[in-house]
C-alpha cells in the first residue's frame, strides 16, 4: 500500500530555495512513498465571511489534506518568522471551526533560508501552530537548510552530500511516525 505525503512550500517565488528543498525530499522519498506538493499559490486571503460558500482553492485544499497520510511543510523565514502563504494555508485547513483537516497528521518541517540561521525563528513559530492544529511533528531530527544559495546546482538539484544525508535520517524517523 502506497503512502501518499502532502508537501507545502511557503514560498512562492519562481527559484524558492524552499521549493528546490521540498523537490529534494521528493527526490529521496522511501519506495512505496508518494509526494504530491500542492499548489497553495491560488487560496484567497482567508476571511471568514467565505466560509459560507467555500472557494474551490480551498475545498482542493482540504482535499488535498484529507487524502493525505502525512504531511511535510517547508518554510523561508521572513523577519524571523515563517511565511504569510503558509500561514494562511495552514489557517485555511483548520476551518470551518471544528474540522480541522490538519488534526493528528504526521508531519515534518523544514526550515530554509540563504543565510546563516537556517530559518530557526520560522521553524519554532511554525511548530508552535502545529502544537494548537494536533499535528504530529518528527521531532528529531530537526532541519534547517543554511546557505541554500551554494546547495544546489543550476537545475535545481540538491548537491550538498551531508544535506542529502540529513534528509535520509529524516524519512527513516518520519516513515516511523506514519507507519507508528
Ligand atoms: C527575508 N529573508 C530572511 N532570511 C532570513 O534568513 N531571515 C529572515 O528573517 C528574513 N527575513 C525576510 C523578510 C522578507 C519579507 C523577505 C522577502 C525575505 C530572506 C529570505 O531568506 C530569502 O529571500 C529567501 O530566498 C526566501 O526563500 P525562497 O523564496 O528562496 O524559498
Amino acid at each position: 500500500m502506497s503512502i501518499k505525503i502532502a508537501a507545502f512550500s511557503g514560498s512562492l517565488r519562481k527559484d524558492s530555495y524552499t521549493t528546490k528543498l521540498i523537490k529534494a525530499f521528493k527526490h529521496l522519498s522511501p519506495d512505496g512513498v508518494t509526494v504530491e506538493i500542492i499548489d497553495i499559490s491560488q487560496l484567497p486571503l482567508l476571511n471568514q465571511d467565505l466560509e459560507a460558500d467555500l472557494p474551490t482553492a480551498v475545498r482542493d485544499l482540504h482535499q488535498s489534506i484529507e487524502n493525505a497520510d502525512a504531511i511535510i511543510l517547508a518554510t523561508p523565514e521572513y523577519n524571523r518568522s515563517y511565511s504569510p502563504v503558509l500561514k494562511n494555508a495552514l489557517d485555511w485547513g483548520s476551518r470551518p471551526q471544528g474540522q480541522n483537516k490538519w488534526d493528528k497528521k504526521p508531519a515534518v518541517v523544514l526550515g530554509c533560508t540563504p543565510y546563516n540561521l537556517g530559518a530557526f525563528g520560522a521553524v519554532q513559530h511554525l511548530r508552535q501552530v502545529l502544537v494548537y492544529l494536533n499535528m504530529q511533528p518528527v521531532q528529531q531530527p530537526e532541519f534547517y537548510l543554511a546557505g541554500a544559495a551554494d546547495k544546489f546546482d543550476g537545475q535545481g538539484n540538491l548537491i550538498d552530500e551531508q544535506t542529502k544525508k540529513l534528509i535520509t535520517d529524516l524519512w527513516n524517523k518520519f516513515m516511523d511516525l506514519i507507519n507508528k
